[in-house]
């Protein structure tokens, strides 16, 4: 088992990574103490795979079980759904003692968190991510959200869990697209963040991509260990350190909102912003911007190299589209939309670029013209 201490201010809690831990969740639990009753929230396909399993170890730790299925898909993290679990928690007798566990991917676990930093104003959370994309990246740093009809992640809340059980090998019954979608993070961790692991990425490709185990239980926790890091530095998103973590997704979002969010898949638009991300600090560079004069065609390749072998895309050509295909795919428009993203300052254009492998900085204010030229 790899155990990752997440240090916060009041809430600090262990990220527990061990293959087949799933079996032992009733264990996790009771070890919380005083736990009167536990709400297991979860989606329809998880459940059908793991529910049984789940269960079963909870009761058998002598521990009072609900168990709530959600839809599967992000419709769920929807006001509507958010107010039928708390009806039901309030059914169930629900009370200060007892512990909401999200059993799913990256959906149920904001809902569930939200759901929990609300009802009586806040009781115990703990989440058992299953995808890919939930175990390196939502289940860490506490955001937890549902949607507005216009506007994702728009009504939520900074609520902390007060553990993560992580299982690598629920992986083998995820879709190729939400793996190869967590690994458009993954690779993000890396190429802006660390150098080592990137190395090691280069050199388990084969591992990764017949979702080796005990590869995803060293992969998973160092992802959790270098966003826990980060987390403890900008808890709340104040100073900015926080931003690091999204390299590759000014353009990124920018391509997820112009094709229909939900059409690309988060991890992809991460891969295809990262890949042009690079390409203009290398354009920055070629201008004599010294910032980035180690950002150069070998660097790109490597990255491209990576990602394209671990099956993702580079561009939009690479899943069947090109940027004249519609006025929403237009350079032009991507550049508003990138302009209007709600994690940017308003009305300025500001990326997260590569200064060398594994180092990014936070760059504000990027000039159009050179935004334009790396996506035409
Ligand atoms: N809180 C944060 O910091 C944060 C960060 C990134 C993303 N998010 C949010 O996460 C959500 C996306 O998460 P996601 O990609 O996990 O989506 P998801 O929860 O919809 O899961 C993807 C699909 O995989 C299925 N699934 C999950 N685990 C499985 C398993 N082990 N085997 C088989 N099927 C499985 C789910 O039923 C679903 O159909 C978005 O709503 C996004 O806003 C939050
Ligand atoms: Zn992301």
């Amino acid at each position: 088992m790899i155990s990752i201490p997440v240090e916060l201010q009041d809430d600090s809690y262990v990220i527990d990574v061990e293959q087949n831990s799933l079996e032992r969740v009733g264990i996790s639990l009771a070890s919380l103490g005083n736990v009167s009753r536990v709400l297991l929230v979860t989606d329809d396909i998880v459940d059908s795979i793991y529910g049984n399993l789940v269960s079963e170890s909870i009761v058998n730790r002598g521990l009072d079980l609900d168990v709530m299925v959600v839809p599967s898909g992000e419709e769920s993290k929807s006001i509507d759904v958010a107010y039928s679990l708390w009806e039901h928690f309030l059914e169930a007798g629900a009370d200060r003692r007892s512990v909401v566990v999200a059993l799913g991917g990256g959906v149920v676990g904001d809902l569930s968190g939200f759901v929990a930093a609300t009802y009586q104003r806040g009781i115990r959370f703990f989440q058992i991510p299953t995808s890919l994309l939930a175990q390196v990246d939502s289940s860490v740093g506490g955001k937890t959200a549902i949607n507005l009809p216009r506007g994702k992640n728009m009504v939520g809340a900074f609520y902390q869990p007060c553990g993560v059980l992580i299982d690598p090998n629920v992986l083998s019954s995820l879709s190729v697209e939400h793996y190869q979608s967590g690994l458009g993070e993954i690779i993000k961790y890396g190429a802006s963040l660390d150098d080592d692991f990137f190395l090691f990425l280069e050199t388990n490709i084969g591992k990764i991509n017949v979702r080796d185990s005990s590869v995803l239980e060293k992969i998973v926790a160092r992802c959790c260990r270098i966003k826990a890091q980060i987390v403890a530095e900008d808890e709340k998103e104040v100073t900015g350190r926080r931003a690091m973590l999204n390299y590759g997704h000014t353009l990124g979002h920018a391509l997820e909102a112009a094709l229909g969010y939900g059409t690309l898949p988060h991890g992809y638009g991460v891969s295809i912003g990262s890949i042009l991300a690079a390409r203009l600090a290398a354009r920055l560079a070629a201008k004599g911007d010294d910032r980035f004069i180690e950002i150069n065609d070998a660097w790109i390749e490597r990255q491209i190299d990576l990602t394209r072998k671990l099956g993702l895309p580079i561009s939009l050509n690479d899943i069947g589209r090109s940027y004249s295909d519609s006025p929403e795919t237009s350079p032009k428009n991507l550049l508003t939309l990138a302009t209007s993203d709600k994690k940017s300052e308003f009305g300025l254009l500001n990326f997260i670029l590569p200064v060398r492998l594994g180092k990014c900085i936070y760059v504000k204010n990027v000039d159009p013209e050179d935004v334009l030229a790396v996506l035409n």
